[in-house]
């Protein structure tokens, strides 16, 4: 099991220092937002470029943007290790091709009204499957545990062909939650405001993955 820790709830205006902060994390998640896929506007690629420079740890890109074919191979040169797109946007095929020739790891992700048959036919084609629990946009929200059904169908599918592909989910995780998700297939936890809002964001991680590991367990 392992966490990206979303840096849209960290301090902003210390982004370096908050990476510090998340250092023995396995990923940092960088939620990218247009103000045109999603309302809100966060970060772009300067920020990006920014942050590859001193982060410790690789750089989880979720590119909550209308036109990421544009902005690809501009991600891959700011130095993101891995950049996650959505479904919602139509076939992500040339995408996938974009990203494998930069060498950057090919992630596809869905929101909670999006069914997951959506995304059945390209699990044997990516690295990384994101399963949104939450809509996207801030951080801070409730968990929807209904998407839960989505991760254990794609599970078997992954199971059942061998497929190298993870699964990841994004959004209200947090001790509470970490369990259902881990025990329903979830390789990877994303967690933002569980984690900087959190005194110590170290101790907080590790309480996040020990449920995840009780609730697998269970
Ligand atoms: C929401 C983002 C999430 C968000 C998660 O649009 O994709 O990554 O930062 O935040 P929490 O963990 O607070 O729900
Ligand atoms: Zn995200």
């Amino acid at each position: 099991m392992q966490i990206s820790p979303s840096i849209l709830s960290a301090d902003f205006a210390n982004l370096e220092s908050e990476l510090q902060r998340i250092s023995n994390a396995d990923w940092a998640h960088v939620d990218v937002m247009d103000g045109h896929f999603v309302p809100n506007l966060t970060l772009g690629l300067p920020v990006v470029e920014a942050l590859a420079k001193v982060s410790p740890i690789p750089l989880d890109c979720h590119l909550m943007v209308d036109n990421p074919a544009v902005l690809l191979d501009e991600f891959a040169d700011a130095g993101a290790d891995r950049c996650i797109v959505h479904v919602e946007l139509g076939d992500p095929r040339p995408l996938f091709d974009e990203l494998r020739a930069r060498d950057v790891g090919v992630g596809l992700v869905l929101n909670p009204p999006t069914p997951v048959d959506t995304v059945l036919p390209y699990l044997d084609q990516i690295d990384l499957l994101l399963v949104m629990s939450v809509n996207p946009g801030w951080g801070g929200q409730a968990f929807i545990p209904d998407v839960l059904e989505k991760v254990r169908v794609a599970r078997r599918e992954i199971d059942a062909h061998r497929w190298p592909a993870e699964i990841e989910i994004d959004g209200g995780i947090n001790v509470d939650t970490a369990g259902v998700a881990a025990a329903a297939g979830c390789d990877i936890l994303v967690a933002g405001s569980a984690l900087f809002r959190a005194p110590d964001p170290v101790a907080a991680g590790r309480a996040i993955l020990a449920a995840a590991a009780q609730g697998r367990a269970a």
